[in-house]
């Protein structure tokens, strides 16, 4: 995004709601042998990366987690420590800091959505990887965020600022198997996972539905009175018990 709304706060709590779609990738790496390197490229705070080596329990796996924000992988950085098969590295997913065919595995969750250049980054990708190996990646459907209350077209137009302008590759998850399939990688596998909030105040906390609101409202891309009726009908249906909104999880993966 071009303004940052994410923090290690906000990814914690994400990780409690994201975890079935986070254990299912993980479950993508079971045949994995022993003496193998697992990468978790745009890692954040490093949770997925703790998560596998506790998954995966070959002595002499090693785990990698991967970010250019120094800040956000600090935190985990102890835990290296504790478990030698696990390393940190601060580095930028477009120069992967690794040597050529030299992985078996690259997991990538919310990332691919705040690259501008897609084609460096899978051609990053395709480089550190062995044959054989596979990318697995998590993202968030930016496009497919529904309301079901409310004036539908402040709803379409949220999705447009947020697909299209708000975030930097916000139509990336409806791109990934054809990006993967164009770079060179094959047995191409696709699921969606609906995100579900039930209230406003979640919605807001998630997917920052009223600051996006404020800000089309500054863009002149919807009015003052449309802001006002759109929250007013999703705080009345948050009040009466039907407030429903959703977002679509992709989780797709592809093997070199
Ligand atoms: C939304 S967070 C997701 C973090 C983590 N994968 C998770 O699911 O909790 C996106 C992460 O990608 C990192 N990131 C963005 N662009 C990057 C790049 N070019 N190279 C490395 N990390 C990057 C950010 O610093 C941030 O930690």
């Amino acid at each position: 995004m071009a303004e940052k709304h994410y923090n290690s706060t906000y990814l914690s709590d994400t990780m409690r709601l994201l975890q079935g779609v986070k254990t299912k990738s993980y479950t993508f790496f079971n045949s994995v042998a022993d003496g193998g390197t697992l990468v978790d490229l745009g890692c954040g705070t490093g949770q997925d990366v703790l998560n596998m080596a506790r998954t995966f329990s070959g002595d002499n796996l090693r785990f990698i987690g991967i970010d250019h924000d120094a800040n956000m992988i600090a935190k985990e950085n102890g835990a290296s420590a504790s478990d030698p098969r696990i390393e940190f590295l601060v580095g930028d997913a477009l120069h992967i800091p690794l040597a050529d065919t030299t992985v078996d595995g690259i997991r990538m969750e919310r990332l691919v959505q705040h690259v501008v250049d897609p084609k460096a980054l899978f051609t990053e990708v395709y480089r550190v990887m062995k044959a054989g190996g596979r990318v697995v990646i998590v993202e968030s459907d930016w496009k497919s965020i529904a309301f079901y209350q409310g004036d539908l077209s402040v709803a379409d137009k949220l999705n447009q600022y947020l697909s299209a302008k708000k975030v930097n590759n916000g139509k990336a998850a409806q791109s990934l198997s054809t990006y993967l399939d164009q770079w060179g990688f094959g047995k191409v596998t696709a699921e969606v996972f609906p995100f579900v909030l039930t209230s406003y105040a979640d919605a807001c906390t998630y997917l920052w539905i009223d600051k996006m609101i404020e800000e089309m409202v500054a863009l002149d891309r919807i009015t003052a009175a449309q802001q006002q009726d759109f929250v007013a009908a999703q705080q009345a249906a948050d009040a009466r018990g039907f407030f429903a909104c959703s977002m679509n999880i992709v989780l797709v993966s592809a093997v070199k």
